[in-house]
C-alpha cells in the first residue's frame, strides 16, 4: 500500500494538479486532501467516476486515519506554508513528491521542503512541472538548466518533466483528469510516463519500509 505525499512549501507549483492526475492513473486509489482550501475535494465533487476514493482531514490526524486505509494506493495533497503539517506528512508516507516550477525562485524555494524530508528520513523525488514544452523530443533549455540546478539537492529528479499545458487545467473543470479528457494528447502521455516512474519509486520505497503494494 504505497503512500505518496505531494509536498512543497510554495503554492501554485502543481501539488494539487499532480495529486489529482496521479490518483486517477493509480486506478484503485484514495486521494486525501489536507489543504484547508480543499481544491482536490472540489474537483472530486464534480467527478462522475467512482475512483479515486476521496477523504479530507488535517495532518494531525493523518497517522490514525492511514491506519484504517485499505486502498492499494494513497495520494496526499497538502497545503503550502505549513511546515509542521509537511513534517507530519513526510513522517507518514513512503515517498514524498516535490513538484517545482523551473524558475529560479521556485528552485530555491524547495530547499525548506528538502530539509523537512531529510529530517524525516523519507525517500523523496523532485518533479519539474509546468515547464515550457520543448521542440519535438528535445526539452527546452530552461528545463535542462533547472534539472541541473535541482540535482544539487541530492534527490532523484524525475526524468519526465511535465509541460505547461492548458489541457491539464481544462480537464479538471468537470472532475476529470487529462487521461480521460484528451487521452491521446501530449499532456496525457507525459502524465502516464510520470505515473510509471512515480509508481516504481513508490513501490521500491514502500518495499523498503515494509508496506509493499
Ligand atoms: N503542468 C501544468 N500545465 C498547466 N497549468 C498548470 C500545470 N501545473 C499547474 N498548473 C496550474 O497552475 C495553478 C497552480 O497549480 P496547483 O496544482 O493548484 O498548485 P498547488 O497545489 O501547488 O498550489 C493552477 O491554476 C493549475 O491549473
Ligand atoms: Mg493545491
Amino acid at each position: 500500500m504505497p503512500r505518496i505525499g505531494l509536498l512543497a512549501q510554495k503554492g501554485g507549483v502543481g501539488k494539487t494538479t499532480l495529486a489529482v492526475h496521479l490518483s486517477v492513473l493509480a486506478g484503485d486509489a484514495l486521494l486525501i486532501d489536507l489543504d484547508p482550501q480543499r481544491s482536490a475535494v472540489a474537483w472530486w465533487r464534480t467527478r462522475a467516476a467512482p475512483l479515486p476514493a476521496m477523504a479530507e482531514g488535517s495532518a494531525t490526524s493523518l497517522r490514525s486515519a492511514l491506519a484504517a486505509v485499505r486502498a492499494p494506493w494513497v495520494l496526499i495533497d497538502t497545503a503550502p506554508h505549513a511546515e509542521e503539517d509537511a513534517r507530519l506528512v513526510a513522517e507518514n508516507v513512503d515517498l514524498v513528491v516535490i513538484p517545482t516550477r523551473a524558475a529560479i525562485l521556485d528552485l530555491r524555494a524547495i530547499a525548506s521542503t528538502v530539509a523537512i524530508v531529510r529530517r524525516a528520513r523519507t525517500p523523496a523525488v523532485i518533479v519539474l512541472n509546468a515547464v515550457p514544452p520543448g521542440r519535438t523530443v528535445a526539452e527546452a533549455t530552461v528545463t535542462t538548466e533547472a534539472r541541473a540546478a535541482v540535482q544539487a539537492y541530492g534527490l532523484p529528479v524525475c526524468p519526465v518533466a511535465v509541460g505547461q499545458r492548458a489541457a491539464l487545467s481544462h480537464a479538471l473543470n468537470d472532475g476529470r483528469a487529462v487521461s480521460e479528457f484528451e487521452p491521446n494528447g501530449k499532456a496525457a502521455g507525459e502524465m502516464r510516463e510520470l505515473w510509471r516512474w512515480i509508481h516504481d519509486q513508490a513501490t521500491d520505497a514502500a518495499g523498503r519500509s515494509g508496506r509493499a503494494a
